[in-house]
């Protein structure tokens, strides 16, 4: 079947959303969102905090594996702390060569690196080095910078660097995420680049994964915004449910309220989550537009609760 993994995604996929995925189903792996290296090396309580699921034998407590991103361009430093990580329970260690955002690329770290291979080998091969030999390393790129004039060079680096795995966002950086990501370059790579591959990008369907299959046959694929759209995604791609009743979705952001409460989350909070949610869920679902409405000036969980179960009713 299908091996699919959760996306890292900074702001959103985080242990709760990790948690509240995890526990719909679907999922083989997910992957925390990246934690940043610069100069310092960051202590057990830090990288705990940062993903908490290192407690739980780095699993989530539906007991799927948690994978920790590191973003960093130095790469002794980035060792240092991959070492730790492990230190606190990491067993599977992930390096981001994708991001796009103007502070971390400022800094060499992301998707500015795949402007230098060499760089990225480096890096791979220091981690690779330094690590227990139980530990496995998987790196997650984009195409390129501007183009796909080393995409190859990157691939390669981070197959000889010592990757286990490798993901791809087939896209380049300057195009954000910007449609249509480019799938052909999954066949392209696999010709070049003998490391088992992970597709990611706007998979949003089981259609889009069967047009995806029509193109390239990879290890596995990573689903983002698609996932957070449609929670139940991973489960349809597996074949394993058909069409969601919109009270499956009202359970599912029950469940999200009760984690956040469960981890001591401020109301407040909890509630701009909720509805930074729900904004995902109705391009997927559109009759949740109506409750995101309902609720948008809503603070007070106790009525967002009350809001959920009459829509449920209606
Ligand atoms: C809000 C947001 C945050 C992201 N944060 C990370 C991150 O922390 N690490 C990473 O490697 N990629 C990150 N990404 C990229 C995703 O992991 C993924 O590669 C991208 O969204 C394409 O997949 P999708 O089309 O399934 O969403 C992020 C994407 C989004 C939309």
């Amino acid at each position: 079947m299908t091996y699919i993994i959760l996306a890292p995604m900074q702001g959103y996929a985080d242990f709760i959303m990790r948690q509240s995925l995890t526990e719909i189903g679907g999922f083989d792996e997910v992957v925390s969102e990246f934690v940043r290296i610069t100069h310092t090396v960051h202590s057990l309580k830090t990288w705990v905090k940062k993903v908490p699921e290192l407690l739980n034998e780095a699993k989530t407590l539906s007991g799927v594996p948690c994978t920790v991103q590191l973003l960093g361009s130095n790469a002794e430093n980035m060792a240092e702390n991959a070492c730790v990580a492990v230190l606190a329970g990491a067993k599977k260690i992930d390096l981001n060569f994708g991001c796009p955002a103007p502070t971390v690329n400022k800094h060499s770290g992301g998707a500015a690196l795949l402007d230098s291979p060499n760089q990225i080998y480096r890096i791979v091969s220091t981690i690779k080095n330094r690590l227990p030999e139980n530990i496995v390393l998987t790196a997650k790129m984009r195409l390129g910078l501007s183009d796909t004039s080393k995409t190859i060079d990157c691939a390669n680096a981070i197959k000889d660097g010592g990757a286990m795995s490798l993901t791809v966002h087939a896209r380049t950086k300057d195009e954000q995420y910007n449609p249509p990501a480019h799938w052909e370059w999954f066949a392209i790579i696999q010709a070049a680049v003998k490391i088992p591959l992970i597709a990611n990008g706007d998979i949003f369907s089981p259609d889009d994964y069967q047009r995806l299959l029509k193109i390239c046959t990879p290890d596995g694929i990573m689903l983002g915004r698609g996932v957070l759209r449609n929670p139940f995604l991973a489960l349809q791609i597996k074949g394993l449910i058909d069409d969601i009743e919109n009270t499956q979705i009202i359970t599912v952001l029950n469940r999200f309220i009760t984690l956040c409460q469960e981890k001591q989350l401020s109301e407040t909070y909890t509630a701009a989550r909720l509805k930074q949610w729900l904004n995902l869920l109705q391009q997927a679902y559109p009759p949740f537009a109506l409750l995101l409405n309902q609720i948008k000036k809503e603070k007070e969980i106790e009525n967002i609760k009350k809001a959920l179960s009459s829509f449920q009713a209606a």
